[in-house]
């Protein structure tokens, strides 16, 4: 039977909601005006991919018996993360935008403080979760996971790639070859979270380093496509199903990939990729179906 990634995908973003909205009530920010701000922006849509992939790779892995309900607070830990970076992301002193999901971004409708400040909450909350959330696992898994996404998250991660992503924007950061600055703003804005995902996935399901090396593999191939993927979304993807305006990136003087090697070479790496991803999993077996229909989508989305 063909794996059905669609519903694979709506089932566990149902999921994920539902815990997403339990975490938000139980670590209630206050004022409502921030839980409001905070709340808007987790809920506008997104397709979960993050959570999703934690989820996918413990399923993958699978030495340790772990309940769904034990990993799905780290899978939403991730998912607060992301937002927080969409968030400052779309801030009129970084991509300037005004849709995201489907919605006004943050700051159009709660202003740039608030906006600002439901950044900062949902990532300190993505640290509350990972230190009081994870029943059930070994204090050393927890203390390696908390490390894992806080390495992704910071100045050697996803903070690092965006600020080398508005330096170039806005100063023309001088580098001495734009190609390895691409590959460091690709391999750092995007792809760290989405390597820290899969690998905090796999970890807490207790997997051995073999294991955790062909997913660490998988998840740095896809989340190369992915980001590349993006910026190709950019140019010719529909805004009304992305729920983000397009056609930023060449306006703003974006380093892109297709910006400096073309589209179809752009399309072409995707594939690469997802061939590389794919092959990372050979020594997996039906259980990390789910995974493989990912890269696949990956490599076609249109959204
Ligand atoms: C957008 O991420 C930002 C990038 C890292 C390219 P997604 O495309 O996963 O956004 P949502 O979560 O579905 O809104
Ligand atoms: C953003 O990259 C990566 C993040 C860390 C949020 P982009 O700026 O290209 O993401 P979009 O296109 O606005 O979603
Ligand atoms: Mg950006
Ligand atoms: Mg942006
Ligand atoms: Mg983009």
């Amino acid at each position: 039977m063909v794996f059905d990634l669609r519903a694979y995908m709506a089932q566990q973003a149902e999921l994920i909601n539902d815990w997403l909205e339990r975490l938000l009530e139980d670590f209630a920010p206050r004022p409502v005006k921030l839980r409001d701000s905070m709340a808007y922006s987790l809920f506008a849509g997104g397709k979960r991919l993050r959570p999703i992939l934690l989820l996918a790779a413990a399923e993958a892995v699978a030495n340790q018996e772990v309940a769904k309900e034990q990993l799905l607070p780290a899978a939403c830990a991730l998912e607060c993360l992301h937002t927080y970076s969409l968030i400052h992301d779309d801030l009129p002193a970084m991509d300037d935008d005004d849709w995201r999901r489907g919605k006004a971004t943050n700051h159009k409708v709660f202003g740039e403080g608030m906006a600002v400040l439901a950044g900062d909450a949902l990532l300190t909350l993505c640290f509350e979760i990972l230190s009081q959330k994870l029943d059930g696992f070994a204090a050393e898994q927890v203390l390696r996971v908390i490390a894992e996404v806080a390495r992704a998250a910071g100045g050697q991660g996803m903070v690092g790639g965006q600020a080398a992503d508005i330096l170039w924007e806005k100063e023309r950061y001088q580098h001495e070859d734009p190609n390895r600055l691409l590959l460091y703003i690709h391999e750092h804005k995007t792809g760290a979270l989405l390597v820290a995902s899969v690998r905090a996935g796999a970890i807490l399901a207790g997997a051995q380093p073999a294991q955790l090396a062909a997913l660490t593999d998988y998840a740095y191939a896809i989340g190369l496509a992915f980001q590349i993927t993006d910026d190709l979304l950019d140019i010719y993807g529909d805004s009304q199903k992305l729920g983000k305006q397009t056609g930023q990136d060449e306006s703003r003087g974006k380093l892109t990939y297709p910006a400096i090697h073309g589209i179809s070479e752009s399309r072409r790496r995707v594939q690469e990729l997802i061939r590389q991803a794919q092959v990372s999993l050979t020594p997996f077996g039906p259980e990390a179906e789910p995974l493989r229909a990912l890269a696949s989508f990956l490599a076609e989305r249109d959204i």
